[in-house]
């Protein structure tokens, strides 16, 4: 914005203040309730007649409503952030791998929602399991390369 001693000022894509903490919550939102049903569907005991823990249809109602939440956030950042750092070819290994993640995890969750064959279901529940763990990692890799190599005038 001002950067009057450069001949072609580049655009500013740090997501805003609002924008990065909707990304955080979206994505805390999005982990905490998947780690919830995992912990209910895995690990805690059933009890007596129950044919699912009764806490699994709780964390998938908070992940629905996270997953809604955190499409308007990517939404938001793809045309204020994706699609200008693409061009500007800053950090686009790991903001690329990140953009991904949400693509594979959008797609997966689809999956989760409509495929009724065993083995399809299987898979796509896998896949989105280990793109949830890789979408947290790669957000804090993202943030923590991205916050390392920022210009000290930003803020
Ligand atoms: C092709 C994809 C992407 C590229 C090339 C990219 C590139 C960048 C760059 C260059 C910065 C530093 C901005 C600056 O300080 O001037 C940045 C910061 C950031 N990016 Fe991305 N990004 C991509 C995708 C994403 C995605 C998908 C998300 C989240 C869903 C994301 C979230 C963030 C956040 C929150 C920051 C701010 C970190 C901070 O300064 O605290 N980025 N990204
Ligand atoms: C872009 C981010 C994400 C989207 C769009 C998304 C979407 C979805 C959708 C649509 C479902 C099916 C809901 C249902 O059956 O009621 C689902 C299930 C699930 N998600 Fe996500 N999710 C995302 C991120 C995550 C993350 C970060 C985790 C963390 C590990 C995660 C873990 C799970 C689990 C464990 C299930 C249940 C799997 C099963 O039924 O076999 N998701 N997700």
């Amino acid at each position: 914005m001002h950067e009057g001693l450069h001949q072609r000022p580049r655009k500013a894509v740090r997501p805003g203040r609002r924008q990065r903490l909707a990304t955080y919550w979206a994505s805390a939102l999005l982990l905490a309730s998947g780690v919830l049903w995992l912990v209910a569907h895995h690990l805690l005991p059933l009890p007596e007649f129950a044919a699912r823990h009764p806490l699994e249809p709780w964390a998938m109602r908070l992940h629905g409503g996270a997953t809604l939440f955190g499409l308007a956030v990517f939404g938001s950042l793809w045309g204020d952030h994706v699609l200008p750092a693409w061009k500007q070819g800053r950090h686009r290994a790991h903001g690329g791998a990140l953009a991904l993640f949400w693509l594979c995890l959008i797609l997966t969750g689809y999956g989760l929602y409509y495929l009724a064959d065993e083995t399809a279901r299987a898979l796509a529940s896998n896949s989105h399991i280990a793109l949830g763990t890789l979408l947290v990692i790669g957000l804090a890799v993202h943030v923590g390369m991205a916050g390392r190599h920022r210009r000290p005038q930003a803020s």
